[in-house]
C-alpha cells in the first residue's frame, strides 16, 4: 500500500501525511526533508547549489533514518532546497532512495511535489493536498511566529508564491497534480476535517 501525497509548500501536507500513516500503521518519508538534507549539506561546506556532480554525491551519502526535521525546517535551507530541485541528476539519485523506502512493506506515505507523478506513478491513493496562497501564508506565519521567529504576512506569502512557482515551472518532477490524484482543498479545513476527509478518500478507493 502506497500513499502519495504531493501538494505546494505549507499547504498541510506533511502533518496529513503523518497522521495518515500513523493511522494505517505505515511508514512516511517526507521526501522534501531528502532535498533539504542535501541543501544543508551543500551550505554547511560553503560548496555551490549549482554543482550538479557535488550534489549528487552528497544525495548518495543520505541517510533516510537520520534526517532532522528540526534541523531542516530553516528557512533558508528550504530556499536552498529548491534550488537545487532543478538539478535532473540529483532527483534522479533522490527518487531512486524514495522508490527504494516506498517498496518495503508494509508500504509508505509520501509527501512531496511529484509523488504522484514521478515517484510512485502507482500509487494505492494519491492526494493533492492545497490550500489559497492566502490562507498558507497565514499558517506558515502562524507557526514561524510560535517559534518567535519574525516573520510578516506579506512576506511569507510572496516567499511562499516564489517557491511555488520555481517548484512548478522546473522541467523535470515538477509540483503538479496527477491525472487520478484526489484534490484536498484545506482552505476552510482545520487539520482534524482534513485529516478525516483524506482518511475517506483512502477507504473509498479501499472499499470499490
Ligand atoms: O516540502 P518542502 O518545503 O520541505 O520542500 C523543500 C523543497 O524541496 C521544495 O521547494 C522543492 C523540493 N522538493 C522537490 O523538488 N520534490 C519533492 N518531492 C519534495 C521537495
Amino acid at each position: 500500500m502506497i500513499i502519495a501525497i504531493d501538494g505546494p509548500a505549507a499547504s498541510g501536507k506533511g502533518t496529513l501525511a503523518r497522521r495518515i500513516a500513523a493511522h494505517f500503521g505505515l511508514r512516511h518519508l517526507d521526501t522534501g526533508l531528502t532535498y533539504r538534507a542535501v541543501a544543508a549539506a551543500l551550505l554547511a561546506r560553503g560548496l555551490p547549489l549549482g554543482d550538479e556532480a557535488v550534489a549528487v554525491a552528497t544525495a548518495r551519502n543520505l541517510d533516510l533514518a537520520h534526517l532532522d526535521r528540526d534541523v531542516l525546517s530553516a528557512h533558508e535551507i528550504g530556499e536552498a532546497a529548491s534550488r537545487i530541485a532543478v538539478l535532473p541528476g540529483l532527483r534522479q539519485e533522490l527518487v531512486r532512495l524514495q522508490r527504494a523506502f516506498a517498496m518495503e512493506p508494509p508500504g509508505a506515505v509520501l509527501d512531496g511535489r511529484d509523488i504522484g507523478t514521478v515517484v510512485c506513478p502507482d500509487a494505492t491513493v494519491k492526494l493533492f493536498c492545497t490550500a489559497s496562497a492566502q490562507e498558507r501564508a497565514r499558517r506558515r506565519t502562524a507557526e514561524l511566529q510560535s517559534k518567535g521567529v519574525e516573520a510578516t504576512l506579506e512576506t511569507v506569502q510572496a516567499d511562499l508564491e516564489r517557491r511555488d512557482a520555481r517548484d512548478a515551472a522546473r522541467t523535470v518532477g515538477p509540483l503538479k497534480l496527477a491525472d487520478d490524484a484526489h484534490l484536498l482543498d484545506t482552505s476552510e479545513m482545520d487539520i482534524e476535517t482534513a485529516f478525516k476527509a483524506a482518511v475517506d478518500i483512502v477507504d473509498n478507493v479501499y472499499a470499490r
